[in-house]
């Protein structure tokens, strides 16, 4: 059975850009592959964090996970620092991977600008990230398209691995869905919405009170010219609805456009604030009722064993071929 491998790190509050680019994708693969979706904690620490806060938002994401609808019983998931064999392995892709290929990555050439003493961990960064892909035969990377360069490196890393010290592991391929591959901040429409943004307006958090949700949505920027029309270009804002919009409902495109042809721009985002208020009220119903439950740490538990034991015996065959220990 193909394999199926996301994560997302556990910093804060979990964006509907991340919902949608990741977590929702992962609900329809489960039922396709064998699917791991983990909490990517130590990449988090790549960038100051708070331990007690820290503590917390990882638990908070694998209830979110659950919430979301993802099903223990169908996925391995599990917490990144509790399997000591990821960075082990990512130690021995470091070995095999350049540093102007790192230096070259788009995001860490936006960040390393954004801190002014940042740490190395930044710039390693995508060889863990190789690691937790290709440590257990990944075969696809469900990811929006911020990540998409990130997974192509773990691809270039697989393959001057495997010419060198012959088949050792499984390339694998982004899976980046039509709709959603990047959902925009509501206020500054030609950036992505991201947790870090300065501006909260823009940004919709899948725990967020939902009247909250339905004015930002309201108040959501458009252009002035009336027209329900896909064209990210030139009209970035009301595009952006139209992404969310049919990434909930599974309505296409020129469906959409259809429907609300002659449509006032604030009778759309009020249909889309309420698809999006939908989808965010049931999961935050049952989010209430998993966070802080023992059952989830059965399901860690399970996670924790299953990976360790996949990433040590990479581990194994690796450190063999390349020559090391006794
Ligand atoms: P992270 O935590 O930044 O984001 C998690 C996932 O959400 C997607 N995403 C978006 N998709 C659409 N629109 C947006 N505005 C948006 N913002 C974020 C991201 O593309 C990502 O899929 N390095 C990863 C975590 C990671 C990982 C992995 C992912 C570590 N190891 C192995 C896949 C496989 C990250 O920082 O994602």
């Amino acid at each position: 059975m193909k394999r199926v491998l996301t994560g997302l790190q556990p910093t804060g509050v979990i964006t509907l850009g991340n919902y949608i680019g990741a977590i929702r994708q992962m609900k329809v693969y489960q039922n396709e592959y064998d699917s791991f979706l983990f909490v990517a904690d130590l990449h988090s620490i790549t960038i100051p964090q708070e331990p007690d806060e820290l503590r917390e938002n990882i638990k908070s994401l694998i209830a979110i996970y659950i919430a979301c609808g993802i099903d223990p019983d169908k996925n391995t998931i599990y917490i990144q620092s509790e399997n000591p064999y990821i960075p082990a392995v990512s130690w021995l892709l470091e070995c095999n991977t350049y540093y102007g290929e790192l230096s070259r990555m788009t995001q860490f050439k936006d960040k390393s600008l954004k801190h002014t003493n940042f740490t190395s961990g930044l710039l390693t960064y995508p060889v863990l990230m190789a690691a937790d892909i290709i440590g257990v035969d990944t075969d696809y990377v469900p990811v929006g398209i911020d990540q998409k360069q990130h997974v192509e490196l773990a691809r270039d890393i697989a393959e001057r691995f495997n010419k060198k010290y012959g088949d050792t592991f499984v390339m694998p391929e982004p899976l980046i869905a039509k709709e959603g591959t990047k959902i925009m901040d509501l206020q500054n429409p030609t950036v992505k919405m991201s947790k870090s943004a300065e501006n909260k307006k823009g940004v919709i958090c899948v725990l967020e009170d939902l009247n909250l949700v339905r004015k930002k949505i309201m108040s959501a920027t458009t252009d002035s010219d009336m027209l329900i029309k896909f064209d990210p270009e030139n009209k970035p804002g009301i595009s952006n609805l139209i992404n969310i919009y049919i990434s909930l409902t599974g309505e296409t495109v020129e469906e959409v456009e259809k429907k609300f042809d002659g449509a006032n721009y604030g009778t759309f985002k009020k249909e889309v604030a309420d698809v999006v208020v939908n989808e965010l009220s049931g999961i935050q119903e049952r989010y209430k009722t998993i966070v802080g439950s023992d059952y989830i740490e059965d399901i860690l538990n399970k996670g924790r064993d299953r990976t360790t034991e996949l990433f040590k015996q990479k581990y194994e065959v690796m450190k063999q071929k390349i020559g090391l220990g006794r």
